[in-house]
């Protein structure tokens, strides 16, 4: 049922990642799913770069660069930043494409790209991979990353890190009760 499995979906971080290849046709069912997001006026604004393999060392490399340029860098965090990538099997580059006409305010392009990233989150978790959003880092603009080009009306929203996985039963987190967020009327 969809309502399982959108709520067993988690974010699997890099650590629990046991590493291996995706399979590309894996990678196309996820790519697949977030094209079919619903966007206001057909933008379509979600744009994907997928890395894989030696890519993925180059952005834990470019990451860990930029961080260790910051005033008062902590050697665990630039550790972290040089090794999570290439844990992964595959880091889906998030960019959110600017409409030429602006048909449409930024926020709802933002919002469709992010319900196209919940839709690669829940097939990634309904194939039986982990993966998780990771927030773009103010110390290292994706402009500069040698390996990509990105369009002057391209705003990076972020890394959708992918992995294999150890899935163990869990209890679900907490949230807030329906009523809590909720006002029925009438
Ligand atoms: C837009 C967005 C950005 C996120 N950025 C980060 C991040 O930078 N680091 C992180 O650990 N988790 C990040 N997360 C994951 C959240 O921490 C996670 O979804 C939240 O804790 C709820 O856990 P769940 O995904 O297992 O339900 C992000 C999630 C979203 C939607």
């Amino acid at each position: 049922m969809l309502l399982d499995i959108i709520k067993t979906r988690r974010s699997v971080f890099p650590v629990q990642y046991t590493q291996g290849e995706i399979p590309k046709a894996d990678l196309l069912t996820l790519l697949e799913s977030a094209r079919w997001a619903p966007n206001h006026r057909k933008t379509e604004p979600w744009r994907y770069k997928v890395l894989q393999g030696k890519a993925l060392d180059q952005l834990g490399d470019f990451l860990a660069s930029r961080y260790e340029k910051t005033d008062g860098f902590k050697k665990f965090k630039l550790k972290k930043l040089r090794e999570n990538p290439s844990k992964a099997s595959a880091i889906i580059l998030i960019f959110m494409h600017r409409d030429e006409k602006e048909s449409v305010p930024e926020w709802e392009e933002i919002a469709a790209t992010s319900m196209s990233v919940q839709n690669m989150w829940l097939t990634a978790h309904d194939l039986g991979y982990g993966a998780y959003w990771s927030s773009p880092k103010p110390f290292a603009p994706m402009n500069e990353f040698d390996l990509i080009e990105v369009g002057e009306r391209e705003r990076f929203l972020g890394f959708f890190y992918i992995g294999s996985y150890d899935k163990e039963e869990q209890a679900l987190p907490e949230r807030k009760d329906v009523n809590e967020v909720t006002q029925f009327l009438g």
